[in-house]
């Protein structure tokens, strides 16, 4: 039986005395709430990822620290990029590939996501492969065809078979107050099961991202069949993100 996993992803918010703060906050209220079935991971910006390693890592805690995106590149001329090995250096264990920002903001198509995710698994750190559908795509309803795709082009270019979580995030639903529906979640995610599995990577972990708070994480994790959130909003207050994870671990105790 997997673990769960909660990923808070800060996008660009909090500079390196905030991001401190948040993750101190966050060790202790998690030290007083074990979440005994779920592993925590954070995704701060980069400029914030060796202080928030630091107070992990002088803690003691079991939170993991990702990168939010990396260059698919060793090293070289690429100013303003960052490299898989400068993240594992830093105590980074996991980068998020393919965000949907990346993808609409930074021209991230198909081949560049798989040549991030390639770079970073053989660069020996895991990675959380993002996918998710428009809503004209939704209303085409061609959203799982499109998914599967996404997610054929990001994996067929790999060779292992293990180290990658894929997570679910449509964009209609990403910061919009409007999660999709645990019958959409929940469909998707077999959907994603299976063409995951299909690639050679049947054990990967499921995630779903939009829209998740304290208030919805519980029945979404129950009849959505996923293996826990990667969270935006919401993960940028100890309180609510705490919450998430709890409810995430009730339902993985509850599944024992
Ligand atoms: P929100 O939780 O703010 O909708 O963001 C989701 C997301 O994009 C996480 O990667």
């Amino acid at each position: 039986m997997t673990r769960g996993l909660v990923v808070g992803n800060w996008k660009m918010n909090l500079d390196h005395v905030e991001a401190v703060h948040l993750t101190q906050q966050l060790v202790s209220v998690l030290a007083s709430r074990p979440a005994q079935h779920v592993d925590v991971t954070v995704a701060p910006p980069f400029v914030d990822l060796r202080s928030v390693a630091s107070v992990v890592e002088a803690e003691r805690s079991l939170i993991s620290v990702a990168a939010q995106h990396v260059n698919d590149h060793e090293s070289g001329a690429f100013t303003g990029e960052v490299s898989v090995t400068m993240l594992r250096r830093l105590g980074v264990a996991t980068v998020l590939v393919g965000h949907s920002e990346r993808r609409s903001l930074f021209h991230m198509d198909d081949q560049l996501v798989a040549s991030t995710l390639r770079a970073v698994r053989r660069g020996g750190l895991d990675a959380i492969l993002c996918v998710g559908e428009s809503l004209a795509t939704r209303e085409a309803r061609d959203e799982r065809s499109f998914v599967r795709a996404q997610i054929a082009a990001a994996l067929g270019a790999l060779e292992g078979h293990d180290g990658v979580t894929v997570a679910y995030e449509p964009v209609w639903a990403i910061g919009t107050g409007q999660s999709a529906t645990t019958t959409q979640v929940a469909e998707m995610v077999d959907e994603i099961r299976d063409e995951a599995a299909r690639c050679g990577y049947a054990a990967a972990r499921v995630l779903y991202g939009g829209s998740v708070t304290a208030d919805n994480a519980a029945q979404i994790a129950t009849e959505g069949r996923v293996d826990g959130f990667l969270v935006g909003g919401a993960s940028l207050k100890a309180e609510s993100f705490a919450a998430i994870v709890s409810a995430c671990n009730d339902c993985y105790a509850e599944r024992r």
